[in-house]
């Protein structure tokens, strides 16, 4: 699932996590069908408060102990490797970067089809809403990082469980792991993944299995180890 939180600020950004729709009110609108509302059911106008609530919706910050001054240093960082991909603002933020370049799990890619977006297209035909904005593409968002430090585990997938993790090799990423446990790891920054009662309350992510792979974006890997701990305190801040 994506964060839904600061939609205002992600205006022009592709939707989804491949980009399948540019459209806000139609991704809610259809969201909903999705959760069982009928053609003639879908209530619009409920669904444009829905709509304008997102829109606002804050992030959580980060709560617990940030190092400013690392941060700060991280903040280089991620303005030299990371902002054109992922601040506001930056060149590619928003947009489908194609699954050769960024190199991530391709099956959530493959899963749409352009068959699927006319369908979608046409749905509405003779109603007095309309989806016209679903499409076909050939990536992944390079999504914004507002509330970074909640959205563990990572990537489109979450097959990553902490932002330590991602800047790691992927052959050097966790291969199995729980997710669904809710305890945080302030150290990694992500959600406790091991040991008994993550076992016990999550569940198993094998990333050996099929559009399970943790492999590419590997941005980052090849950062000095105090350069990781500063680009990561950086990203609390998001
Ligand atoms: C060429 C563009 C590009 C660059 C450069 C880039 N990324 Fe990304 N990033 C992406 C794309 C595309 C995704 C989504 C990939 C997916 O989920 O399959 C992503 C996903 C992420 C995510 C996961 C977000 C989530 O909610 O799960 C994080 C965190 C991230 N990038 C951090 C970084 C950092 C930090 C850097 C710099 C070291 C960086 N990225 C450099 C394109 C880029």
């Amino acid at each position: 699932m994506m964060s839904l939180w600061n939609q205002k600020m992600h205006k022009g950004f592709a939707l989804h996590w491949d980009g399948l729709e540019t459209s806000l009110t139609e991704t809610v609108q259809t969201g909903a069908i999705g959760d069982g509302a009928t053609k003639k059911s879908l209530p619009v106008a409920d669904l444009q408060r829905v709509e304008d609530f997102i829109q606002e919706l804050p992030p959580p910050k980060y709560p617990f102990a940030i190092d400013e001054q690392v941060a700060a240093k991280g903040s280089q960082i991620f303005a030299n490797t990371c902002a054109s991909c992922h601040a506001f603002g930056g060149e590619r933020t928003g947009t489908v970067i194609p699954v050769e370049e960024v190199g991530t799990d391709r099956h959530r890619l493959d899963m749409w089809t352009q068959e699927g977006a006319d369908t979608y297209n046409h749905f509405g035909d003779g109603y007095p809403w309309d989806f016209k904005n679903l499409r076909k593409t050939n990536g992944y968002v390079s999504v914004s990082l507002d509330g970074l430090w909640l959205r563990a585990p990572y990537l489109h997938n979450g097959s990553v469980p902490s932002l330590q993790d991602l800047f790691e090799k992927p052959e050097n990423r966790p291969q199995v792991f729980y997710r669904g446990y809710d305890v945080y790891d302030p150290k990694k920054v992500g959600f406790i993944t091991e040991g008994d009662e993550a076992k016990a309350i999550g569940f198993k992510y094998d990333t050996t299995v099929t559009a399970n792979s943790n492999q590419g974006h590997i941005y980052g890997t090849d950062l000095s180890d105090e350069k990781k701990k500063a680009l990561i305190e950086y990203l609390k801040t998001l």
